[in-house]
């Protein structure tokens, strides 16, 4: 939408001492997926744009996410915690290459969209020099204020440093921020740090762009979607927000929910036309259905491709690496991974499908376990298109079962099994006619003396 040079700098130095946890606070999760990572993916991208991440001193793990996310990224340390402006500072080198905008943005504020940052930008090439993201607060306590006149902002006052009669303004700063690129270093720079915290404040970049004589104005969002996670419950507040927004989508693109407030999605979460989703289903990232599926009850899916006409659940569980052709039917206690299921495949229960590939239409019984771990690695089963393998059946891997073959029941089966054959591994079956009423006879009339 425009030819305008943009470097977006994210801000992920903080500590997240409030969230009392090992893990760094911006690699917590919102929908599977990492508070930073959904800033990243919310942040301009494609040509003209550039990402800097500013990391904490041994914040190696958040360096990795950033790049995961975005291989673009250029990655800073600030290494003291000395406030929001010399956070940004920390990535001079980047501002200093000259970009038409700069925008700012906080790793801690995951529901954030691409379009709010767009809207941001807008100003800029309306000739302001800065544009703050501001936001009505229901309980404004503890962010910046905004202190607008005219129409203009005039200043952001923070929490400890404001008035009275400034904590009274519900307009707050949602910590987003676009600036004129070519100002902005020297505005960075004037910022300084006596303040009642003794922090160098971003915030205080309005003053000096309006003691410089340019225009600040304020951009207007949903407090919903800048909500900053510095606590446990608050990032519970934003999973609500993020799971309803994507059950609305889902419901939006035709997907059947009969209670969405209980089925878990994940932003990449791909549906077909006509889906059921049933009560209670937990969908974690990488996770595509196709056309016509059911997926009943209480089932739990990662990373799986689901094929078309297909019946999942109730109780199941999709791992990692698991695809399931058209028409297959996985059912109760079923539990598959890194397995490739072709069309027609069914697994109804009570089974292991793991590191495996089955052809087309084959049967597996119950209680079916491929035994695919010796202890130090993982072998993989092999089952033709039509075999039929029945219930409780051990297959160790590596095994290959032949296309057509019949697997007796009960059997373990360690070695491959030839097409159409049948393989069967379990002791001779002995009856003793009439054994169980002598015994029942026997019992009685012992019980019968005694007593
Ligand atoms: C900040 C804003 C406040 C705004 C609020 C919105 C300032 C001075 N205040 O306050 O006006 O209403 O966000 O949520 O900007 N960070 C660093 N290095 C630092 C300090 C912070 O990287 O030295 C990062 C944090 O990791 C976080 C972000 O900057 O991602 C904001 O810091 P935080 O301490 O949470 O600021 P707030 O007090 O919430
Ligand atoms: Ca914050």
């Amino acid at each position: 939408m425009t030819s305008r040079t943009i470097l977006t700098i994210v801000l992920a130095a903080g500590e997240g001492t409030r969230m009392r946890a090992t893990l760094p606070k911006v690699l917590h999760a919102v929908a599977g997926r990492s508070l930073l990572a959904h800033v990243l993916g919310a942040a301009p991208q494609g040509a003209g744009t550039s990402l800097a991440v500013v990391v904490g001193p041994n914040h190696q793990a958040v360096a990795d996410e950033a790049l995961r996310v975005r291989s673009d990224a250029a990655i800073f340390t600030q290494s003291e915690r000395l406030g929001t402006a010399h956070a940004v500072l920390a990535a001079k080198a980047a501002i200093a290459q000259g970009f038409d905008d700069l925008l700012i943005a906080f790793g801690d504020t995951p529901l954030i969209s691409p379009e709010t940052f767009e809207r941001l930008r807008a100003p800029l090439r309306a000739g302001a020099a800065l544009a703050v993201l501001g936001f009505r607060a229901a309980d404004p306590t503890g962010y910046g204020r905004l202190v607008v006149d005219n129409n203009r902002l005039a200043a952001i006052r923070e929490q400890a440093d404001a008035s009275d009669d400034e904590r009274k303004i519900t307009l707050c700063n949602a910590g987003v921020m676009a600036f004129d690129g070519r100002l902005a270093l020297q505005v960075l720079e004037r910022i300084g740090n006596a303040n009642r915290k003794g922090e160098y404040y971003l915030t205080d970049a309005v003053t000096i762009v309006r003691e410089l004589g340019r225009d600040a104005v304020v951009i207007e969002t949903g407090e919903d979607e800048v909500r900053g996670i510095n606590t446990k419950a608050q990032l519970a507040e934003a999973e609500q927000v993020m799971q309803s927004r994507l059950r609305q989508a889902a419901l939006d693109a035709g997907v059947t929910m009969i209670a969405p407030e209980t089925v878990f999605l994940a932003p990449d979460t791909a549906f077909g036309k006509d889906v059921t989703v049933e009560p209670y289903v937990v969908f974690g990232p990488g996770v595509s259905v196709g056309d016509g599926a059911v997926i009943h009850a209480f089932s739990h899916i990662v990373q799986a491709t689901i094929g078309k006409n297909t019946s999942v659940g109730p109780y199941a569980r999709l791992r990692p690496g698991t695809s399931l052709g058209d028409g297959a039917r996985i059912g109760n206690f079923v539990e598959t991974k890194a397995a490739i299921l072709e069309a027609g495949v069914k697994v109804n229960h009570l089974t292991y499908v793991g590191d495996a590939h089955v052809g087309a239409n084959a049967n597996i019984g119950a209680g079916t376990i491929t035994c695919n771990y010796d202890g130090f690695n993982k072998h993989k089963t092999q089952i033709g298109e039509g075999a039929f393998i029945g219930s409780n059946s051990s297959l160790v891997a590596p095994v290959k079962i032949g296309k057509g073959a019949y697997i007796g029941s009960g059997s373990v089966i360690t070695k491959d099994v030839a097409e159409d054959a049948l393989a069967l591994e379990r002791s001779q079956q002995a009856t003793n006619e009439g054994w169980a009423k002598r015994y029942r006879d026997m019992k009685a009339a012992a019980k019968g003396k005694s007593g």
